[in-house]
């Protein structure tokens, strides 16, 4: 039995937030969330926050032993005009900062804040270079919100709180997500290489990154940025004949062209286009052994626990 600390989960309501939420009640965690939508789902207890009011209801800070900010806009829901990106940014920069307001004038301290962040705070370049945690931000839309995600994180360093960072790579679970969205056009036999197919596609398993978020709760050495991405690396044409090939369909459709996907998606294009390498050599060294270091065993575990 676990001992029987509280965990507060901002944004637990999404795809990570729901499975971490089931492992750590599994493990005998107690869990909390923190959603913009009042609702009570069995076993775990639901506070409000109010961003525009900067509001948060005093109990879910007050019992919180340790917060986890998973909270953000969905990066690929909607077409980035200028205002969808200051809703991006804001979800997550405004979020931590308030989360942070709000421990400081509380009598009580989290014994760690663990906040997502993306690996695509490292830029989208296809290389052959490895980036790992010391390389710098990228000055594209999304490495500069990564940055200012992880400033504001940091402020929980400065004031003496453990901090965690898990600069995350595309997760595949079964249950919706970016899988879900390339497994559509396979499933009707026109899986294809997007763009040249070379871009790199860094990717974890849901149960690892849920681990890797667990091991920052109760490895009290963890601190900082850490990368959490398989260590297979993966061209985007190794992804997409992986996927089809595990689910018995065919990979012979032309490479969907760049253009396309420039008109139909506009900026958010190049993020499907363009990939970097990224290490995992830091978490395994902290100790972490992966479950699925290899893309045909990912994506097979989803198949046979018939989710996709
Ligand atoms: N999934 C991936 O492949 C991936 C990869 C890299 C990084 N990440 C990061 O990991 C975090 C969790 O990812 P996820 O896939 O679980 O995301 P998700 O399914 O889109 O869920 C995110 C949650 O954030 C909250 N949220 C949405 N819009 C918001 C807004 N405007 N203001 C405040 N809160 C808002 C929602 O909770 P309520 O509706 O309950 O408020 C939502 O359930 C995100 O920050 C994401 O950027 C994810």
């Amino acid at each position: 039995m676990q001992p029987s600390n509280k965990i507060l989960i901002t944004g637990g309501t999404g795809l990570i937030g729901q499975e971490l939420s089931r492992k750590l009640l599994h493990k005998g965690y107690e869990v909390s969330v923190l959603s913009r939508n009042k609702k009570t789902d069995a076993g775990i207890k639901t506070y409000h926050w109010d961003l525009l009011n900067n509001e948060i209801e005093k109990e879910a800070i007050e019992t919180a032993d340790y917060i986890i900010h998973l909270a953000g806009a969905n990066i690929a829901d909607k077409r980035w005009t200028e205002k969808r990106k200051q809703v991006i940014v804001d979800s997550r920069v405004k979020t931590a900062e308030l989360l942070y307001n709000k421990v400081k004038k509380s009598k009580s301290r989290p014994k760690a804040f663990i906040s997502a962040s993306a690996v695509n705070y490292y830029g989208t370049l296809t290389s052959d270079r490895i980036f790992n945690e010391e390389d710098p931000p990228a000055g594209d839309f999304l490495g500069e919100t990564c940055r200012k995600w992880e400033q504001a994180a940091k402020r929980f360093e400065e004031s003496g709180v453990r901090t965690v960072i898990i600069r995350t790579g595309i997760v595949l679970s079964g249950k919706g997500g970016a899988l879900a969205k390339m497994l559509k056009p396979v499933r009707l036999g026109l899986g294809a290489p997007i763009g040249s197919g070379r871009q790199y596609m860094p990717w974890i398993h849901i149960d690892d990154l849920c681990n890797i978020y667990i091991k920052a709760i109760e490895d009290k050495k963890m601190k900082g940025a850490f990368n959490a991405v398989a260590p297979e690396h993966t061209t985007n044409k190794e992804f997409m004949k992986t996927l089809a090939r595990v689910h018995n369909k065919p990979f012979l459709a032309p490479n969907v062209p760049a253009a396309v996907m420039k008109i139909l998606l506009g900026e958010m294009a190049g993020l499907l286009l363009k990939g970097s390498r990224i290490s995992s050599h830091k978490i395994r060294s902290a100790g972490y052994k992966f479950l699925y270091p290899g893309l045909e065993s990912a994506l097979a575990q989803q198949t046979e626990k018939n989710i996709m």
